[in-house]
C-alpha cells in the first residue's frame, strides 16, 4: 500500500510510475495549477474514464469518447483508470477484477499501452480490443492481433515488456500498473464503470443507463465541457 495517496492528476501526469505525492483532501477537486502543460505551451484538460476493460458500460463510454477525441484530441490529456479490488489472494494480479482474471489481463494490456505509446496509438488499440467483443478482451492473442492491426510495435515500444511479450498481461510492470490504477480509483472515489472525469470533476456516469450527467452525455456535451475547461485553464 502507498503511505500517501496519489492525487488523480499526479497519477495522470506522472504516468503511474512516480512515488506518491501529497494528496488534496478531495482528490477529485484538482485545480488548474496541477494541469499538464503540453508541448505547445497550452495546458491540456485532464480527462479520465473510470473503466473495467470487459464492462459493457466502459465500452459504450469509449465509443462515445471516440467521437469526442475526433474534435478535441489536441486539448485533452486522456487516461483510463481501472476499477477493481486489491486482493493479496489473487495469484496473478493481486487484484480481483469484476469480470474475472481475463479482465485484469485486459486492463494490463490497456495500461501498458497508455504508459508506453502516444494517445492516438493506445486509443486505437483500445478501440480494436473493444471491437473484438468484450469476452475476447484480455486474451493474449487478441492483444497481439490488435497491436498488429493498429501498428503498435509490441516488441520495441515497451508495451510487450510491460504486459508480457506473450501477451499474458502478467509481467511485473503491468501488474504493478494495475495495482496502482486500482488504488487510485479507490482513493479518488471512482466506483462505477464508466465514470467520466473532466479536469478533476466527475461529470457523468454510465451504469446501465446515464446517471448524474448534469451537463449532458452526448459527444457534443463532453466536447463543450472540455472546451470550457480548456478555455479556463488557458485564459491569460
Ligand atoms: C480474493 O481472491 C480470492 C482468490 O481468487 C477469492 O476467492 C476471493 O473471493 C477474493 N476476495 C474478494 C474480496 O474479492
Amino acid at each position: 500500500m502507498f503511505t500517501t495517496s496519489l492525487t488523480l492528476l499526479s497519477y495522470l501526469v506522472l504516468s503511474a510510475t512516480s512515488p506518491a505525492l501529497g494528496a488534496a483532501s478531495n482528490p477529485l477537486a484538482v485545480q488548474s495549477d496541477n494541469a499538464y502543460e503540453g508541448s505547445f505551451g497550452d495546458v491540456k484538460v485532464p480527462v479520465v474514464l473510470g473503466v473495467m476493460s470487459r464492462c459493457p458500460d466502459a465500452i459504450l463510454c469509449e465509443t462515445v469518447f471516440d467521437r469526442v477525441l475526433e474534435k478535441v484530441a489536441d486539448k485533452i490529456d486522456l487516461s483510463l483508470t481501472f476499477i477493481g479490488t486489491l486482493n493479496a489472494s489473487e495469484p496473478d494480479f493481486g487484484v480481483t477484477c469484476k469480470h474475472g482474471p481475463e479482465e485484469c489481463a485486459g486492463n494490463v494490456h490497456e495500461l501498458c499501452a497508455i504508459k508506453h505509446v502516444p494517445t492516438q496509438r493506445w486509443w486505437s488499440f483500445v478501440q480494436c480490443l473493444n471491437f473484438q467483443g468484450r469476452n475476447e478482451i484480455g486474451k493474449p492473442e487478441k492483444a497481439l492481433q490488435c497491436a498488429k492491426t493498429t501498428e503498435l510495435d509490441w516488441e520495441n515500444s515497451g508495451v510487450g515488456a510491460c504486459a508480457g511479450l506473450d501477451g499474458s498481461g502478467k509481467a511485473e510492470e503491468g501488474v504493478r500498473l494495475l495495482q496502482q490504477s486500482v488504488t487510485v480509483a479507490q482513493e479518488t472515489g471512482i466506483e462505477k464503470s464508466c465514470t467520466v472525469i473532466i479536469n478533476g470533476k466527475q461529470v457523468c456516469i454510465h451504469d446501465e443507463t446515464w446517471k448524474e450527467c448534469e451537463g449532458g452525455h452526448a459527444p457534443k456535451d463532453f466536447i463543450r465541457q472540455i472546451e470550457e475547461e480548456y478555455n479556463k485553464l488557458n485564459r491569460s
